[in-house]
């Protein structure tokens, strides 16, 4: 059932029961079929209060924290496969405490580390990050394989040094938004690189940047090259996909709260932030999709969105409507679930939307709402 946005609070993000199953559903298929494990990256989507929903459908997570892990051990019910760049010894402890998989950002961690991963009472299987230096992504921001990248240890160093003893798996993440067709690419880079540290290895850890649940992802394409390489190489395969579990599940909505004019620019002022709510629409910099309006067209009523933050560049523009804005309308940001939600801050002491989700009986249910103490409790 079609969420109701004047139904739900604002500013609110609204998770859409129907299309949040509706992806946890082909990621299980995919994995079901492939026989690839696929666990949820935390640092795309962590939602927890929707987790009961999630864990009918999977059952692991990927941290790249030991807040993240944690979370995991916690609200997923199992230990994460936990990477981060760099582990730091007086949190080293916890990490073991809630992880299953631990990975080595580069040779020097893995040496640091490896004694008391080895040394600890329950199983835990170490795991390095490769870097293919091959991506085919094209946003510097997101490539990790960019020249001079600090993320894994590429071919070059890891034949001169040999596999450290006791790794188990291998682990990278180069795609963004991808589809299959750039997997298969950078499989074969992979293979060619890495293939002959494989027999030494249980697994294989793909990272994330698998869009399997954008409309035009070819699903039956990517399972037949997961089987394939699972076939050849024997190893365990592992996606960790963030940004397909939330993709395009659910909005940003917000409320006009006055409308300013300046040299024939209009701007509606919103109760929601750029800077503070959606940082990827500044960074990137990215447009995202507003229901009901499009872009620019000569004659229509056309608006700057406008955020609610003192920082001058926190506006996006510009979008033309049917009908002139005015306070009270609300404006409905797409696809604002996955990675909005776990970047959002307290800049300005603006408001953090409220958090909740528009469940499959037409029904807007509140997880949750911020207020005062925690924009205060993060500052002394
Ligand atoms: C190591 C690692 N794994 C998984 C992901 C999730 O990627 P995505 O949300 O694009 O699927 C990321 C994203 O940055 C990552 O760095």
């Amino acid at each position: 059932m079609q969420v109701d946005y004047y139904k739900v609070p604002s500013p609110s993000f609204v998770i859409d029961e129907e299309r949040f199953r509706k992806n946890l559903a082909i990621i299980k298929h995919v994995s079901d079929e492939s026989g690839a494990e696929i666990i949820l990256a935390f640092k795309g989507f962590a939602m927890w209060g929707v987790f009961s929903i999630l864990k009918e459908y999977v059952n692991g997570a990927a941290a790249s924290s030991v807040h993240e892990s944690r979370l995991c051990f916690e609200e997923i019910g199992s230990p994460a496969h936990t990477y981060s760049p760099v582990f730091r010894t007086n949190e080293f402890e916890s990490i073991l405490k809630y992880s299953s998989h631990v990975t080595f950002n580069s040779l020097n961690q893995y040496f640091k580390h490896s004694g008391s991963l080895l040394n600890y009472p329950q199983k835990i299987s170490p795991g390095l990050r490769i870097n293919p230096e091959y991506s085919e992504t094209g946003y510097d921001l997101y490539n990790p394989c960019s020249p001079g990248s600090r993320l894994g240890v590429t071919a070059t160093d890891l034949k001169k040094n040999g596999l450290p003893e006791g790794t188990e798996g291998l682990h990278f993440h180069v795609l963004f938004e991808s589809d299959s067709y750039a997997l298969e690419k950078v499989l074969q880079v992979v293979e060619a690189k890495f293939g002959m540290f494989f027999p030494k290895l249980k697994w294989i850890n793909m990272g994330g940047g698998h869009l399997i649940t954008r409309n035009d992802y070819d699903i039956v394409h990517l399972i037949k090259i997961l089987k394939q390489f699972k076939h050849k190489t024997g190893l365990h395969l592992i996606l960790e996909p963030g940004s397909a579990f939330a993709w395009e599940t659910g909005e940003l909505v917000a409320t006009v709260e006055d409308i300013t004019e300046n040299q024939g620019i209009k701007t509606a002022i919103l109760d929601v932030s750029f800077t503070a709510h959606m940082p990827d629409c500044l960074e990137m910099p990215y447009k995202p999709r507003i229901l009901g309006a499009t872009d620019p067209v000569p004659g229509k009523p056309t608006y700057r969105m406008g955020g609610n933050s003192c920082l001058s560049g926190d506006f996006v523009g510009d979008w033309s409507f049917d009908n002139e804005l005015k306070p009270g309308d609300r404006i409905v940001f797409w696809d604002m679930i996955h990675y909005t939600m776990v970047k959002t801050t307290t800049f300005n002491g603006v408001q953090l939307p409220a958090i909740g989700i528009w469940t499959i009986d037409g029904k807007f249910r509140p997880i949750r709402e911020f207020g005062y103490n925690d924009y205060k409790n993060r500052l002394s």
